[in-house]
């Protein structure tokens, strides 16, 4: 079964290889699973930059019967990616052989064993085993879905999507809460102290989302248009390379408050449309923008007589699409320090509204936002499209998909899904 791992020091080095299972029996309480369908994206990336340190790399250690040198697991790992699994074989009574998990999975077609205890949810689950106890909580939750009647379309949007979906919805439900009574006020890094209902208040202000076609972004975006009367922020920029496309999926909205978007060439231009909103604040929610734009963004409000003034607030979520250099990621951490970003995870959000709001309202919530989405898809994105991929190695599996990503090569209107197997045909 091949295995992609990449460098821990240098994730430009990746490579692939053949593993032997060598099956022990299973523990108890346990499934045994092999990813079948998943998907990749710059938020893959991320967990490879920052997977010592947030522990994305424990999730699942290369084995220790890999080949070497890639049985070192201090300097290779893989790379865990959203998608579906099929359990091979269970020790949970409750859970088949032959269900389908949604979750957190190796870049990989060997079978790795989870450890689960049941939430309080039915079909909700947790990963228990020790090597993952320092994992943030999101990547721990795995639930059963029925996919029996759902085709391959529906299934690839789902897996294409819904991981970072999360994010736009977190933010807007709960770190922006349109109703706090509905909805509890959440800090952006999870818990409540440190920001209030003035902060989150989007009424009296601008909103600016740099690397606005970022699939993170666009749910945000999407999230906003949905919101209720009044509710919406005064101005809402967004900053992308595709701002024809980002325009479009407004446009099928009919927001409430005034949408523009434009290119990474044009930031210089936004002062006048910012100023007119009157605002109070100026909200700026960077997913990882290019061409210097937030420097630039922070020239133009510098140097306005109408915005040097007002609140700013810079909400930190993403990175580039692009491998970091130990320069660039160390640049980054101190421009965070430097500018008091506001650092945001989606994890600690989604824990903090659980704990405050209750699983089941929670999930029952998301389910139904999720599900109204993928009925708005067209009009919600109506660029994006599917691009499947098949397997680990090749240009046409994970291994292409890594040298494309680490090289900003993957545009985007892409959604890069990969079948990873079929335990019912036994192939890809
Ligand atoms: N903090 C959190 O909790 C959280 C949660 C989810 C995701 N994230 C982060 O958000 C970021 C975005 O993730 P994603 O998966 O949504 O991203 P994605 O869809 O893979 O992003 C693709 C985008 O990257 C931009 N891009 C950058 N360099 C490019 C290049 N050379 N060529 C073409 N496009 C390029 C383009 O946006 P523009 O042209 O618009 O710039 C493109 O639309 C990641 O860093 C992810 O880890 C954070």
């Amino acid at each position: 079964m091949a295995v992609h791992v990449v460098s821990k020091t240098d994730n430009r080095q990746h490579a692939t290889f053949q593993l032997l299972e060598q099956q022990q029996p299973l523990r108890p309480s346990s499934v045994r699973v092999r990813a079948s369908l998943i998907t990749l994206s710059s938020n893959n990336l991320s967990y490879a930059l920052g997977g010592t340190r947030l522990h994305w790399w424990d999730t699942y250690p290369v084995p220790a019967t890999a080949p070497a040198p890639y049985n070192d697991n201090s300097a290779w790992g893989i790379v865990p990616a959203w998608g579906f699994a099929t359990v091979l074989e269970s020790t949970i009574p409750d859970i088949d052989a032959g269900t389908t998990l949604y979750g957190y999975w190796p870049t990989s077609q060997h079978a790795v064993d989870l450890q689960l205890a049941a939430d309080e949810v039915p079909g909700h689950w947790k990963e228990t085993s020790g090597h993952r106890t320092a994992l943030m909580p999101l990547y721990n939750r795995y639930n059963v879905l029925d996919i029996s009647n759902r085709d391959s379309e529906s299934l690839g949007w789902e897996v294409g999507i819904k991981p970072v979906l999360l994010a736009g919805y977190v933010l807007s439900q709960y770190v922006f809460t349109p109703d706090p009574k509905l909805n509890p006020l959440v800090h952006p890094f999870g818990g409540t102290e440190g920001w209030d209902t003035g902060t989150a208040d989007l009424s009296k202000s601008v909103f600016v989302s740099l690397s606005a076609s970022t699939k993170t972004a666009r749910s945000l975006a999407y999230y906003f248009y949905c919101r209720p009367a009044g509710s919406g922020p005064l101005r809402f920029l967004q900053v992308t390379s595709s701002p024809a496309a980002i325009v479009e999926a407004a446009d099928k909205f009919l927001p409430q408050f005034p949408v523009k978007a434009v290119g990474y060439d044009e930031v210089e231009s936004v002062e006048t449309w910012l100023s007119d909103a009157k605002g109070e604040r100026i909200i700026i929610a960077d997913f990882g923008a290019r061409y210097r734009a937030l420097d630039r963004l922070r020239g133009v409000i510098d140097s306005s007589i109408s915005l040097k003034d007002l609140k700013v607030t810079i909400l930190q979520i993403g990175n580039q699409q692009k491998v970091y250099t130990p320069g660039e990621a160390r640049a980054a951490q101190a421009e965070i320090v430097a500018l008091s970003k506001v650092r945001t995870n989606t994890s600690a959000i989604q824990e903090t509204a659980i704990e405050l709001q209750g699983a089941a309202p929670y999930f029952s919530e998301y389910d139904k936002r999720w599900k109204q989405w993928l009925e708005h898809r067209e009009c919600a994105a109506p660029d994006l499209e599917l691009v499947w991929g098949e397997g680990v190695v090749g240009d046409t599996g994970v291994e292409g998909a890594w040298d494309r990503l680490g090289q900003g090569q993957v545009r985007p209107e892409e959604v890069l899904v990969y079948r990873m197997f079929n335990e019912r045909s036994g192939r890809l």
